[in-house]
This record gives structure tokens, sequence and C-alpha cells, in this order.
């Protein structure tokens, strides 16, 4: 089945009780028992429910895993990964991670004796060096946000392979339609279902995808004993999202690509991050190991100042926290989604004052041109 094909027929068809041809949302907390423990496969929300477990089944299908799982929100998935370790392990992560990552590990999973070490996953070696006695797994973002800065896969997970650690990875830029980590030997993928999968700014949701029976068991484990599942209604809008996930992402991927463009020439703008151009570092990688560039473009205009003159002037691109929606949006990382990271670090990082970022929606590139046109000029 080819990408486009899979978004509509893998997972649990619509609904074999009625024919229904979209799965029905299953508003209930709880089964009725033929006698104690018979039950038809359902016996609370929490640890199941038919509408998320269909939802499950579908991300499952599409990362190439063997089971997966629906969160109330991104970092509720991240957080509940990070509880298959335990006191005294020890995570590497890539140095510019979602703030909200970098802000659960150093602010409450150390305080319950989870270490984190934050580097350059960009390249191995300086990976390889950070790898303790105690390290459990490397958590990887690529491209990262909001520096795309992009990381080799199948190289790291590799390199985890032979020291025995999990590789997760946070697929939230790609998606599957464009980046399948398991198949490159990722053990786990996580999304913040919020963006892309998503994808119209209507739903919070995080979803992981674990790649063997154990790692199912022991995350379906935690998944109902943290209680931090994702409800019906929501996971339907997800699996309704992932229908048109292919057309999204190419359209994000298109639009990008010219406005990338458009911005590297011109005067006003700064370094221009996005995957797609010729000059990016990481450029012949991502080519290797995904299908798209995605729709994520940070520049730099040079100042604080500079930046907010510009958020003044756009018409198209709404000022908001998140990304991956079909409205154009746009963002002052330092001040926004890298808040929380401390200035230092940030400058350390290259999240500069000035670094705007945007996640280019589905509307007609022309007019997101024009619009930008007269915002730089
Ligand atoms: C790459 C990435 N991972 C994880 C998250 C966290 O997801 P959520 O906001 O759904 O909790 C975000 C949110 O912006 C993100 O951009």
């Amino acid at each position: 089945m080819r990408a486009k094909t899979k978004l509509i027929h893998a997972g649990i068809v619509g609904d074999e009780a009625t024919g229904a041809v979209s799965t029905p949302i299953y508003q209930v907390s709880t089964y009725k028992q033929q006698a104690v423990g018979q039950f038809k496969g359902y016996e609370y929300s929490r640890t199941g429910n038919p509408t998320r477990h269909a939802l499950e089944i579908l991300i499952s299908d599409l990362e190439g895993g063997v089971a997966g799982f629906a969160f109330a929100s991104g970092m509720a998935a991240t957080s509940s990964i990070m509880m298959l370790f335990s006191k005294g392990d020890h995570v590497i992560l890539t140095d510019d991670v979602y703030g909200g990552t970098y802000r659960v590990m150093t602010k409450v999973l150390n305080r319950f004796g989870i270490e984190a070490t934050f580097v350059d996953t960009s390249d191995v070696s300086v990976v390889e060096s950070a790898i303790l006695e105690n390290t459990k797994a490397i958590f990887l973002e690529t491209p990262t946000n909001p520096l795309l800065k992009i990381t080799d896969l199948e190289a790291i997970s590799k390199l985890a392979k032979e020291k025995g650690l999990l590789t997760i990875v946070d697929n939230t830029f790609m998606t599957p339609y464009f980046q399948q980590p398991i198949a490159l030997g990722a053990d786990i993928v996580v999304h913040s279902a919020t963006k892309y999968i998503g994808g119209h700014s209507d739903v919070v949701a995080g979803l992981v995808v674990v790649n063997s029976e154990q790692l199912a068991k022991d995350l379906h484990f935690i998944q109902n004993s943290v209680g931090a599942v994702l409800g019906p209604q929501d996971s339907w809008l997800l699996i309704r999202g992932i229908k048109t996930l292919g057309l999204r992402m190419e359209e994000h991927h298109m639009n990008a690509m010219r406005i990338a463009e458009f911005l590297n020439n011109h005067e006003a703008v700064g370094r221009v991050f996005y995957p797609g151009l010729a000059d990016h570092p990481g450029h012949e990688l991502m080519k290797k190991q995904t299908t798209g560039f995605g729709g994520m473009i940070s520049f730099d205009v040079g100042s604080e100042v500079k930046a907010d003159e510009l958020l003044a002037k756009l018409r198209y691109f709404t000022l908001a926290e998140s990304l991956g929606a079909v409205e154009s949006l746009i963002s002052v990382p330092a001040r926004m989604t890298h808040a929380s990271i401390p200035r230092e670090r940030r400058l350390e990082l290259g999240i500069t004052d000035g670094l705007v970022r945007i996640s280019v929606g589905i509307e007609d590139v022309e007019d997101l041109l024009e619009d930008l046109i007269q915002a730089l000029s």
C-alpha cells in the first residue's frame, strides 16, 4: 500500500457492527461485564477505549511499529516514555530539543533521579562520547526546533543498539508521511499530534509507537497506571486529520520550499534555516532519510525590535504558539516556545532574540509571499 492510500485504509476502518465508514466516537467510561472479569475487550476507558484503540492501531501501522498509544498531549506522551526509566538512569537528548521536553527533564524528572545530558546529536561522535555507564536511551528530535538541525537516525540507532540503549525519536515535524524512524532502527517514536497529525489547531494530543512486544507491554502498563490518556472525541479528530495528512504535508512542503528560497535571497533577512535549501548542512542527510523537507522555517531578522515590526505587519501569519496546522503561524522562539530555556543557554544554541519561526500553512503560496514582501519592506 502506498503512503496516501495507507492514510485512508490502514488501522481499523469504520465500524463492523453498523457498517459506518467512519470510526464511531465511543463516548463511554465503563463497559458492562457478563460476569466478573468477562467482557468484550474493554473494561474501563483509561485502560482501553474503542475509538482511542482505532487511532492507536492506525498510528502504529503508519509508523511501522508493533503497538501505538494515544496520550492527552505530546508532553504526556514524552513524560510517559521517560517513566520507562528508573532513578539513576541517564538519557542523552538533542540539545535544541523542544523547550517543554527540556523543562520536564531538567525541572521534573530530575527530581525523580532521571539524569539528562543535552548534546548536538547531529554529530554521532559527540553522542558516543556522552554515553555513560548508566545511560539507557538516546532521545532525538530531527529536524530540531527551531534550528532545523538534522540527526542521522540510522547511524545513531546503530550506535544505540551496539551499546544496548533505546533510540527514541520525536517525529512531530516530519510525521510518518515523510519520515519513519522505526524503519531506520529506532525503538520508540513520539509525536505531538497537536501539530501536523491533527493539523487543524483544534486538538491537543500525543502519540507513541513502539517496535517490540515488551515495550508495548511496559508502555501500556504506564499509560494505564499514570492515566494521561486521550479522550474519544479527540481520538476521532486525529483519525479524521490523518486522512488528509498526505495532501497537507505535500502542500506544506511545497509552500515552505518557495518561501525559504525567497527569504534566502532577501536583504533584510540574515540566516535562513530550512533543510530543503541546498546550503543547509543537513540537506543531503535529509534527502536520504525523509521523503520531504516539511513546513517549518526559521530565519533571523537581527533583533527583537525587528521581529516585533515584522509580526505587526504580517496579515496571513498568525502570531501563536504551536505549528503544523493548515493556517500559517509565526512565533518568536526566544520569547515563546523556548522561553523556558535560560537566555544564556538559548544564545549558546543559536536561538537569538531576532530568530523568527514560521509554520507554513496550506494557503495559496502567492498570498503568503506577497504578505512577506510587504512586511519585510
Ligand atoms: C517537537 C515537539 N515535541 C513535543 C511537543 C509537545 O507537545 P504538546 O504541546 O502536544 O504537549 C511539541 C509542542 O510544541 C513539539 O513542537
